[in-house]
């Protein structure tokens, strides 16, 4: 295959060029062709020099370019280039120039970071291309997707949570309990829930539906509702919903669960970014 190509680009190469020679010769130098259009006549000249002489040059021009880069079927050129080389060199010179910018961040500790506005500066740039199109440009999150700058944090808020959730990510695990509960049970728990979170209630069906919670519930979320941030569970007595805070919209989170994935950055950030982006967090919090 690769043959094919080389030989197809070589020959329309040299055909360029005879296509060229031989329009430089001509047969009647001086007169017309003896073509008339309208009674414009056409003059039988060859191309000006100039004109041949840097189609030639295009011609040597594109013969070093496809020995230097990659054009010609499988041959890799013989200046080693590749769009991976290139980027690996721009890579490399970037870290040679921020790096040091990086590290020296990176060893600060985050609360002082939090206040360096040019760090955090570099830490909205950093937020923008990796995080907010999921916790939206300021933080503020979306259905699903938890608001960083309220006062809930399901994975915990100190520095080494935040930074143990960005570095390695989180899995949410709350399952599904329609079968256990079936969907009177569903109904009756979410009443208990909603009454956790301060809304008015049918307290015949909220208190049937204590009883479903202390079985089911209390391991994660917590005898006070107040959640538990080894599991991820939140709070479910504030008005932070995750997923909504209407009837329907908690009774369909307990019959068919819900599983938030929080993507890891190890392998995408390095630990000095990951320190800023922590840092960063913290300051959207601050700033709100
Ligand atoms: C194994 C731990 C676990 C158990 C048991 C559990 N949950 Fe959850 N629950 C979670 C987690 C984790 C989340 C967050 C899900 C996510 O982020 O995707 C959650 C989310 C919720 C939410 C949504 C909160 C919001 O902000 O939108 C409600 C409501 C809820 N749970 C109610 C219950 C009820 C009622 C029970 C008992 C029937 C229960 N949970 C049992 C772990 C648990
Ligand atoms: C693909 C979407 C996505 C991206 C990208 C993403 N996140 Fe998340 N993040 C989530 C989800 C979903 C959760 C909640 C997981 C759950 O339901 O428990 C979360 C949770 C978090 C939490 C914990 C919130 C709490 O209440 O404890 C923090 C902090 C966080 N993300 C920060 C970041 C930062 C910083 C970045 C960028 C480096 C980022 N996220 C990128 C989806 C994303």
């Amino acid at each position: 295959m690769s043959v094919f190509v080389v030989a197809g680009t070589l020959l329309s190469l040299a055909a360029c060029f005879l296509l060229l020679h031989l329009n430089r010769h001509v047969r009647k130098p001086g007169q017309t062709t003896g073509h008339s259009y309208d009674g414009i006549e056409e003059y039988d000249n060859p191309l000006p020099a100039w004109w041949y002489w840097s189609f030639v040059l295009t011609i040597i021009y594109a013969l070093g370019y496809l020995a230097y880069y990659p054009g010609l079927g499988n041959f890799k050129g013989l200046g080693n280039w590749s769009q991976v080389s290139q980027l690996e060199k721009e890579q490399k010179l970037a870290e040679e120039k921020y790096g040091s910018i990086f590290s020296a961040y990176g060893a600060m500790p985050l609360d002082e970071l939090a206040e360096n506005s040019k760090a955090m500066k570099m830490g909205r740039r950093l937020y923008a291309n990796n995080c907010s199109a999921c916790h939206g440009a300021t933080g503020t999150g979306s259905f699903g997707f938890p608001n960083l700058t309220d006062e809930e944090w399901m994975w915990g808020e100190t520095n080494e949570d935040i930074v143990t959730t960005i570095t390695h990510g989180r899995n949410a695990a709350m399952i599904a309990w329609k079968d256990i509960l079936q969907p009177q049970g569903v109904v009756e728990v979410a009443e208990y829930v909603s009454r956790m979170a301060g809304q008015e209630v049918d307290e015949e069906l909220a208190s049937k539906g204590k009883a479903h919670y202390q079985t089911y519930c209390v391991v994660c979320h917590g005898a006070n509702g107040k959640g538990q941030k080894s599991f991820g569970a939140p709070d479910l007595t504030n008005e932070v919903w995750l997923y909504g805070d209407s009837r329907l919209r908690i009774q369909d989170v307990i019959s068919n669960g819900r599983n938030g994935v929080m993507p890891a950055f190890k392998n995408k950030l390095s630990g000095d970014k990951i320190h800023i982006m922590a840092a960063y967090v913290k300051s959207l919090r601050r700033d709100s």
